[in-house]
């Protein structure tokens, strides 16, 4: 378990904690069970509770070494692999803890951490379909965006043949069109949206803006130290809201 941790990036203070809080045998080998019935699937079949404590990070682990597998079996560079799965220990908190839910794409063998960004196979209507997703480390410069996505298309072509992704989408804040009255033409985020055309179905945001970019609970008082922290507390404190919204680009 310890060498697992590592190789994904779990912080040492925190493998310690999860080594010293083991969960539930039989929940352990049915939240495995399940992980294993969904390798290769576009869905996830495992529920979680709400407060499951070191047993997602456990099942993850158990199962890493057969995805690893699966993925080697595709052709898969371990260094994508390896990329891919590091987003598991470096979201590991509170002695042992991830979210679960967000992790089923990666253990099933549907997201792949491609440069900046991960890209999630799905389907819509019967059209292969890839879901972008941006992972909260470094900026997001144009130059990576670039590279990232000029990837996508070859990688998901070699690896998965019997799919055709032609198109991406992404809903995310990042995509508000209201972050445009706030920051600077030239931010990362404005460049980022324009590659995208939008849709006009949206969600609202505001508890996961504020979970995404200052990690705090709702309520808290929002610091202001940058153009987007300031961007999104005076918006908020003006009663209005943010959305999600869903944008689309070709590959
Ligand atoms: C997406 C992301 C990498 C963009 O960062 P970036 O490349 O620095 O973005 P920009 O160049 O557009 O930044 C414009 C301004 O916003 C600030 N900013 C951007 N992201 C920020 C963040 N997460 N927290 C605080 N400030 C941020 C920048 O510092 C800059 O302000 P400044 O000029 O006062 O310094 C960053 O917002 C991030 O890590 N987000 C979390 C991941 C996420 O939300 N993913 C999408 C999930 S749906």
């Amino acid at each position: 378990m310890r060498d697992l941790m590592q190789w994904v990036g779990v912080p040492e203070a925190e493998q310690t904690a999860v080594l010293a809080s083991p969960p539930d045998e039989h929940e352990l080998a049915a939240a495995v069970a399940g992980l294993r019935r969904d390798l290769g699937s576009l869905d996830s079949s495992v529920t979680w509770r709400a407060a499951s404590g070191t047993l997602p990070l456990y099942a993850y682990l158990t199962v890493l070494p057969e995805v690893l597998a699966w993925h080697a079996a595709r052709r898969v560079p371990r260094a994508i692999s390896h990329a891919t799965m590091h987003q598991l220990g470096s979201r590991v908190r509170d002695g042992g803890v991830v979210r679960p839910y967000w992790f089923s794409r990666h253990f099933r063998g549907s997201l792949y951490r491609l440069g900046r960004l991960q890209f999630d196979r799905t389907a819509r209507h019967g059209e292969p379909l890839l879901d972008v997703h941006i992972p909260g480390d470094g900026h997001l410069t144009p130059e990576a965006c670039d590279d990232s996505l000029a990837a996508a298309r070859p990688f998901f072509a070699e690896h998965f043949p019997a799919e055709e992704y032609k198109r991406a989408y992404c809903t995310s804040w990042l995509l508000d069109p209201q972050l445009a009255d706030y920051l600077p033409e030239d931010s990362n985020i404005l460049r980022f949206q324009r590659r995208f055309t939008t849709e006009s179905v949206i969600t609202q945001a505001d508890d996961d803006i504020r979970a995404f970019v200052f990690d705090l609970p709702s309520g808290a008082e929002l610091p202001r130290r940058t153009r987007l922290e300031a961007a999104i507390a005076d918006h908020l404190a003006e009663g209005k809201h943010w959305h999600h919204v869903t944008g689309w680009l070709p590959l």
